[in-house]
């Protein structure tokens, strides 16, 4: 896959897409936000990947949506600009692998939001979190005020995004926003280690974790537990479950299918 603000590897089974706009600390336009969705469609077609990094080039993961393309804006073209975004956040967020963020650096308007569509974030101990939106006089527009308070609770969400206030990893890591602070030059080694850690099991439960999760929660408590029993069920259809079980009984390393 070629594309001008994306860079798309694979490690194995497990993908890895860095945004490519550094100069401009790689700020969301609207060619980026377009590559990502394409990306992510094509990702999401691949079979053979069972986990995906998402991570930026330069000293920036992502220093929000762009401003200057934002500026000049009317109503309804910011409108467009937030649907762009917020779908291709959304189709993150739906993918049935799990999803990481790498986040090496400032993550701040669209830039935290993005990493919130992320099942799990990883952070360098440089990396800088925050909703700036409120100094620009906007709000935040790809999903932050909607992921932020379901991440980090209501409380420490309004503090975010009223003051505006940038935080630094340990702290993000103390609210629940980041799942695990690592040294700079480990980033990536690290988060490709859970990446592959996860990629080595067979994808059917992992899947189903997800749905059951991302589901669950907008749930009753009572239809997301029958959610987990249905899923819970189907995992007995698979080759895999077969393998796993037997592979524990007869005390050898499972050779899973993916069936
Ligand atoms: N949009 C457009 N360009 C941006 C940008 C952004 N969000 N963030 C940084 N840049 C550009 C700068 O304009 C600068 O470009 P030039 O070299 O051409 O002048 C370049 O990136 C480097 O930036 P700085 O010189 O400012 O770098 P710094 O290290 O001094 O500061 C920073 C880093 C604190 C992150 C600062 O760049 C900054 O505050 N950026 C804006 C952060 C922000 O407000 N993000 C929210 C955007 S709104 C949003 O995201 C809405 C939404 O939810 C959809």
């Amino acid at each position: 896959m070629e594309f001008n603000n994306l860079i798309y590897q694979k490690q194995g089974e497990v993908g890895i897409l860095s945004i490519n706009r550094p100069k401009a600390l790689n700020a969301l336009n609207q060619e980026l936000l377009s590559e990502l969705n394409i990306a992510i469609e094509k990702i999401t077609e691949n079979a053979d990947i069972k986990a995906l990094l998402i991570t930026g080039e330069g000293k920036s993961f992502v220093a929000g949506a762009d401003i200057s393309q934002m500026l000049d804006k009317s109503p309804e073209e910011a409108r467009n600009f937030a649907v762009l975004g917020m779908d291709v956040f959304r189709k993150i967020e739906l993918m049935e692998i799990p999803v990481i963020a790498a986040i090496n650096g400032f993550a701040l308007g669209g830039g935290c939001e993005l990493a919130l569509a992320c099942d799990i974030r990883i952070a360098s101990e440089k990396a800088k979190f925050g909703q700036p939106e409120v100094t620009l006089g906007i709000t935040p527009g790809f999903g932050g005020t909607q992921r932020l308070p379901r991440t980090v609770g209501e409380a420490k969400a309004k503090e975010l995004i009223f003051t505006g206030d940038m935080i630094d990893a340990e702290t993000a890591q103390n609210i629940g926003l980041v799942n695990n602070v690592v040294e700079a030059d480990a980033l990536l080694e690290e988060s490709l280690k859970m990446a592959k850690k996860i990629a080595s099991y067979s994808s059917i439960p992992v899947k189903y974790s997800k749905a059951a999760i991302n589901r669950g929660m907008q749930m009753d408590i009572d239809s997301a537990m029958e959610l987990e029993k249905d899923l819970f069920a189907l995992c007995f259809a698979s080759e895999d479950q077969k393998e796993g079980m037997a592979a524990f009984v007869n005390k050898r390393k499972p050779e899973f299918k993916n069936k």
